[in-house]
């Protein structure tokens, strides 16, 4: 697929290692890679002195093999954490030298391989308070400074991001986000972009309201990661047929956002990935138990309207 910035794909490794037709699409349609889970604590650290590397070097190899960038997802979240860390005992100070180790060793491991972390993911509420993580009580807000300034100096060339969702329909919390990274800034500390996850849907998401998300986010000097885009059919989770109008609509809806991502300068432009291949395999469908298809290939890996519109528009 042609374009003038990177179209990318979470990657579910077990797919990858079994589905010839999966690679396939993802070598040919997609130049840029996000790990769907195996670069998440659970998996990277699942001990306190021990870090699982087997899958995520194999998909790093992948990566280098096929000319693919690497986008890293993610260094700190409150979720899917190992046990370890959630029964972990100690003070500030042994909390803080634990997302240190933790960032550190990770970042470091990947130098030169990927191409931007996300830093920290969903830590704010949809009110735009601060989300109440493990991480904020055991270490008070300044875990998100910190958490930057440890990936900052283990890889001084890589960049940064702060990854969340509802950026593009809330813009109380969007304001909250980029109001928050601009105060570390201030201070000094390196942010170089902020992902908005874009899970959306066909019912409430508008066009123009991406189109503001997109301005007030640039207008602020962040290069923007479209980091998470898929599409539902059927938020409501409803009893649905799969039709021609709803895929439509899908692809419509897409075509108008990729048309609005052309539009900010090309330096934001960090690119657009896609939390997926196949609606077959959607996280949507097995997370929030209900019928969807959310995704640019069907069940049979055959291209929907979503793929031919994004095709055309690009
Ligand atoms: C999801 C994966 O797609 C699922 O396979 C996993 O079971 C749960 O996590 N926001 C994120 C992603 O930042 O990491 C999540 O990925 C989807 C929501």
């Amino acid at each position: 697929m042609h374009s003038d910035f990177p179209i990318g794909v979470a990657i579910d490794i077990n797919e990858l290692y079994s589905n010839s037709l999966y690679k396939s699409i993802a070598i040919k349609q997609f130049n840029s890679v996000t790990p769907e889970n195996i670069f998440k604590a659970e998996y990277l650290h699942p001990e306190p002195a021990f870090f699982d590397w087997t899958d995520a070097d194999s998909l790093t190899n992948f990566c280098i093999a096929n000319n693919k960038r690497l986008h890293g997802h993610t260094l700190i979240w409150h979720q899917q954490l190992p046990q370890w860390i959630l029964n972990f005992q100690g003070n500030s100070s042994d909390w803080e030298q634990l997302i240190k180790t933790h960032i550190q060793t990770i970042v470091l491991h990947f130098k030169g391989k990927v191409t931007g972390w996300d830093v920290v993911n969903e830590a704010f509420n949809e009110d735009g308070t601060l989300r109440n993580t493990i991480w904020r009580q055991k270490i008070g807000a300044g875990y998100i400074e910190k958490a930057f300034i440890y990936a900052h100096e283990a890889d001084p060339n890589v960049l940064l991001f702060y990854n969340d969702y509802n950026l593009e329909s809330n813009p109380n919390k969007r304001n909250s986000v980029i109001g928050f990274l601009n105060n570390l800034r201030n201070r000094g500390i390196k942010i170089d972009g902020i992902g908005i996850q874009m899970h959306i849907n066909i019912l409430s998401t508008e066009a123009t309201q991406v189109a503001s998300a997109l301005q007030s986010i640039s207008n602020n000097d962040y290069q923007i990661h479209l980091s998470e885009l898929d599409i539902s059919v059927n938020p409501l989770g409803k009893d649905i047929t799969p039709s021609q109008s709803l895929f439509t609509k899908q692809a419509n809806l897409l075509g108008e956002i990729v048309l609005q991502y052309k539009q900010i300068p090309a330096r934001y432009q960090y690119g657009i990935t896609f939390w997926g291949i196949s609606d077959k395999t959607s996280w949507i469908i097995d997370y929030f138990n209900r019928e969807d298809y959310p995704l640019l290939y069907d069940d049979n890996y055959l291209p929907k309207p979503a793929y031919c519109k994004l095709k055309e528009t690009l």
